[in-house]
């Protein structure tokens, strides 16, 4: 069957390729910018399968536009954006791309980390406004890492590997996730926490939960209040998972020394005070973006489609009772 098949971003030729080999109808967004909702509309209007972004919001109007619609396949491994209930109630399976960017995502934690922790943000803009006058004994105390305590939530993959690469840093691991893990507590000794032990105990706290109800505003103005005045706030999740509002309060008022972000309540909007405060390094969504990461997700995401489109099972299918 020739499908059309519309790709709302342009993404690393290797994943175009895998489905430019099977289809002769792909259509990829030209621009360099996210197609507002009336353009996507429009352009996955007809279209069997959808490559999509994980800012592109994915409801039922858009699945009635794609009338013929076989598949969905997310670029990214978080799949918030995309109303997977209505999907399964319609038959279509919906895919993401877990695994190839879990290294980088880890390792986008760890660099936020150590940018806070040690201030490198600002003693690069220092050192830029010509404001380096030489070695100084109090210049830009920042905070150590070693031997301090790190409090992952939730130990999916990203928050395991965060884990483990405190090795080198002889950290103490605590961690709060649904499920044990056993990794984490054999290689780590960490242990398992209830939410607020976690929260009072941390040094660093990274999280790595999914969006959901549930998980909304996770961390707000009552876990600021627990945490350590000298304590930093990693997020490389979801915006949503932290009160930006709240969040902005604490920094000012020092409850606690820092955080590191790399995605927000409102993305592309950062909340109005987050730009003036120097006790936290902005990072715009670039967990995922390294070019080995970003070319495995495009052939991940590709073959997931092709294989949606061939009424296989994908091989990251987030919604596997479709095929029951
Ligand atoms: C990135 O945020 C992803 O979910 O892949
Ligand atoms: C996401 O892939 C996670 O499990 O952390």
């Amino acid at each position: 069957m020739d499908y059309k098949v519309y790709v709302t971003r342009r993404i690393p030729d290797a994943g175009l390729d895998v489905l430019r080999r099977e289809y002769r109808n792909i259509q990829v967004n030209p621009t360099n910018h996210r197609l507002s909702r009336k353009e996507l509309l429009e352009k996955i209007a007809g279209v069997n399968g959808i490559l999509c972004m994980l800012n592109d919001s994915i409801d039922a109007a858009l699945m009635d536009a794609a009338s013929d619609l076989k598949g969905i396949a997310n670029y990214a491994v978080g799949y918030n954006n995309i109303d997977v209930a209505e999907a399964t109630r319609r038959g279509i399976p919906v895919s993401n791309t877990p695994d190839v960017l879990t290294d980088a995502t880890a390792d986008l934690a760890w660099a936020l980390l150590m940018a806070v922790a040690r201030r490198i943000v600002e003693g690069d803009s220092l050192t830029r406004r010509g404001d380096f006058k030489g070695w100084a004994p109090m210049l830009l105390l920042g905070s150590e890492i070693v031997g301090r305590t790190l409090g992952i939530v939730g130990a999916g993959r990203i928050g395991t590997t965060m884990a483990l690469r405190s090795k080198g840093f002889n950290m103490d691991v605590l961690y709060h996730s649904r499920r044990r893990s056993k990794i984490l507590e054999a290689e780590l000794g960490a242990r398992k926490v209830d939410k607020d032990n976690l929260i009072e105990e941390s040094d660093f706290i990274s999280l790595h939960l999914p969006l959901a109800e549930e998980t909304r505003h996770f961390i707000s103005a009552r876990e600021f209040k627990k945490m350590k005045r000298t304590a930093y706030l990693i997020n490389t999740s979801r915006g949503p998972v932290v009160d930006e509002a709240a969040l902005v309060d604490a920094l000012r008022v020092g409850q606690i020394a820092g955080a590191g972000l790399d995605v927000y309540e409102d993305e592309p909007e950062l909340h109005p005070g987050l730009v003036g405060l120097r006790n936290v390094v902005l990072a715009p969504h670039v967990g995922s973006a390294t070019v080995e990461t970003r070319t495995k997700m495009s052939v991940m995401a590709a073959e997931n489609l092709v294989a949606m489109l061939k009424d296989e099972r994908p091989q990251n299918c987030v919604n596997l009772q479709v095929f029951k």
